[in-house]
């Protein structure tokens, strides 16, 4: 039996890597812009690790996660997701040491163990943002802002910031109350799942997707009536924040992400037109996390946006990214073994000279190796036969006019940078 990738995963073919890669340098290069920094931590993770940080009740940890035992009889899992692994690497590495904030940024895969649909997978990849030691809600302003702004700059439509408060350890234990005094009478008609939710975190209610519960926890109270005065004071200024930059956003009271770290700000980007899958990508504040994992309290905020979703998106609008493997000269080696042998010579000097350069190794016919060079999409070839060599240069044929002049080998690399120039 063949062997096929495991479900939910897939193979990013190059016609996809280099779309890819083109959505990488854009997000890289905003984060300079920006002030991220990358960081890179392992795959796997102490179990621990996110059972504490992303939150027992949540379905990441209770569901999702891909944990095994080592031979050493460690429990690792690979991570679900990455702000409890960076916050572990801040702690661990004592970066708080660097200065009073610290901004950085991850690329790479998750794993969770969901049921496989469109957009959604058990591998897929994050860019993520993660900003500590800023507890002014310009930070939030600034990590949304980096969202929208990289969307619009992809050119995704339809784009729709759902933004909320979660409050914090002073105000959300009221709240809590008044969510549990509304689900008791309907304890019995709230799914099974719910019913455990209900003891263990009753905001995690709210994030249930059934329908009989999404019905009823519609008339549930709002976070937005329970705030604090320095939680409210904190939401409106994020709000002011996001108006001063023309960001356009939906109070969503409900939106409570599934991941129960979040204090004050929590908010998601979706387009609808991907279906169910909708969301792009996901943040907010975790003031409380770095203490729960490394004993050290420090404010953060952070989002993350999965890779894959906006491919599906821009498809979704009929956008694609122009992205295709550029050719600048294709080398044709043509008649003895040591004309040929130059004409690798010459392709390998003309790659250190930093042209890219494509060449066809195979002893073919002049017409083969023109159509090779056609396929390439090369606006120029260098053609060299032994007459060439014996001259001591190479035919340099522009395939768009179809003119050719004799070019001395030693100026070749000059002469072809002087042209793309
Ligand atoms: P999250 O909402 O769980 O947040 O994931 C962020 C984004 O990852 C989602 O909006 C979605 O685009 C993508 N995503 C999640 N699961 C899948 C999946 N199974 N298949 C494809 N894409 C997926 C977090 O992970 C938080 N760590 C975000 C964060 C960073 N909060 C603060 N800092």
């Amino acid at each position: 039996m063949t062997i096929t990738r495991p479900r939910g995963t897939n193979d990013l073919l190059p016609e996809q890597t280099i779309k890819w890669q083109a959505v990488e340098t854009l997000l890289r290069d905003m984060c300079q812009e920006y002030g991220y920094q990358e960081i890179r931590t392992p795959l796997f993770e102490d179990t621990d690790l996110f059972a504490r940080g992303v939150g027992d009740g949540t379905d990441i940890v209770q569901k999702e996660m891909y944990t095994f035992t080592d031979r050493s009889g460690r429990s690792l899992t690979l991570r679900p997701e990455n702000t409890a692994a960076v916050c572990r690497a801040y702690g661990e590495n004592k970066l708080y040491g660097l200065s009073k904030e610290v901004k950085l940024y991850y690329i790479g895969p998750m794993f969770r163990y969901e049921r496989p649909q469109a957009g959604r997978f058990r591998q897929f990849h994050q860019f993520g943002l993660e900003y500590f030691g800023c507890a002014d809600p310009m930070a939030d302003g600034e990590i949304i802002t980096f969202a929208w702004d990289f969307y619009r700059r992809l050119g995704l439509r339809d784009l729709k910031l759902l933004l909320n408060s979660v409050g914090c350890h002073q105000c959300r234990p009221a709240y809590r109350q008044a969510l549990s005094a509304y689900f008791q009478p309907y304890l019995d008609q709230l799914c099974g799942s719910c019913r455990e939710r209900f003891v263990r975190n009753p905001l995690r209610l709210l994030d249930c997707k059934n329908d009989a519960c999404m019905r009823i926890s519609a008339a549930a109270p709002k976070i937005t009536d329970y705030l604090c005065d320095d939680c409210r004071e904190h939401y409106q200024q994020v709000k002011r924040l996001l108006q001063a930059v023309n960001i356009p956003f939906v109070e969503q009271p409900r939106l409570v992400r599934g991941l129960d770290y979040y204090t004050n700000t929590a908010f998601e980007m979706v387009v609808d037109s991907i279906g169910a899958q909708s969301a792009v990508c996901g943040g907010g504040r975790y003031d409380g996390l770095m203490e729960e994992i490394n004993g050290q309290s420090c404010p953060a905020v952070g989002f993350a946006l999965g890779m894959e979703r906006i491919f599906t998106a821009l498809a979704a609008q009929n956008e694609s990214i122009e992205a295709k493997q550029r050719v600048d000269v294709w080398v044709i080696g043509i008649g003895s073994r040591s004309t040929r042998d130059k004409a690798f010579a010459i392709t390998a000097a003309l790659r250190r000279a930093g042209i890219v350069c494509g060449m066809d190794y195979e002893d073919k016919s002049l017409k083969a190796h023109m159509k090779a060079a056609n396929r390439s999409g090369a606006p120029v070839a260098v053609v060299i036969g032994d007459d060439e060599v014996s001259a001591g240069g190479v035919q340099v044929k522009l395939m768009a006019e179809g003119t050719q002049t004799f070019v001395p080998e030693k100026e070749l690399p000059a002469y072809l940078l002087d042209r793309q120039a």
